[in-house]
């Protein structure tokens, strides 16, 4: 890892640490101020050394390490698993305040999931010293769904029928996110906000 990020390493650590060091402040606060459970877990990660490669590959970039920190926006990596739907918004406003950073993209998979049935809210944000991390907000119904469709994705010697496995894991995926709708109100209906 070291030899393929070069100087930029323990930068991008730096950036991954203070990162999940305002998220800790954040979640203390929420969930002080609301008394409930808002983050279930937070997992960061520096892209591996075979990610970078095959993204490099994928994209025409030569991994040098100045052209993967520009070309390469996930590099630092925080995914973020909420008991709730409503949560990931929460959380989403929240990081929109966080110090010593600035959110330069945002896709809304959530209220708009792809086609193959992906949910998650993704936030690309960038520190003062220019470097990205993807920050991606998920429930986790979201997570479960999308570990499951990784590892699929990733196996190559499947020997059932292929398109049988992604109408079920749409179809899975539709379920989710309606009892997810329903957990959600319930939980509004407990808190007396209905
Ligand atoms: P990349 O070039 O792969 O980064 O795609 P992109 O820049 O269009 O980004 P996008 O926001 O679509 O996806 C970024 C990340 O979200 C991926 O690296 C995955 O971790 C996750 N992701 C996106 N789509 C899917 C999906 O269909 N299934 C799963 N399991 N994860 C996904
Ligand atoms: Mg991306």
């Amino acid at each position: 890892m070291e030899n393929l990020y070069g100087n930029h390493y323990y930068r991008l650590l730096a950036f991954k640490d203070d990162l999940e060091r305002q998220l800790g402040k954040m979640e203390q606060t929420l969930e002080a101020f609301s008394g409930t459970n808002i983050i279930d877990h937070t997992m960061g990660r520096l892209k591996s050394e075979q990610s970078v490669l095959e993204k490099c590959h994928r994209k025409n970039i030569e991994p040098t390490p100045d052209n993967i920190v520009k070309g390469i926006r996930d590099l630092v990596g925080i995914r973020i698993v909420c008991t709730f739907v409503d949560d990931t918004y929460k959380v989403r406003d929240a990081i929109r305040e966080f110090n010593n950073i600035e959110v330069v993209e945002e896709k809304d998979y959530i209220s708009n999931a792809k086609p193959n049935g992906y949910r998650s809210y993704h936030m690309i944000v960038k520190n003062k010293e220019g470097y990205f991390a993807e920050i991606q907000l998920r429930t986790i119904s979201m997570d479960t769904w999308a570990a499951l469709e990784h590892d699929i994705k990733y196996k190559k010697d499947i020997n059932v029928n292929k398109n049988l496995i992604t109408a079920e894991l749409k179809r899975c995926a539709d379920e989710l996110a309606s009892t997810d709708i329903s957990m959600q109100t319930i939980r509004n209906m407990i808190n007396g906000q209905m």
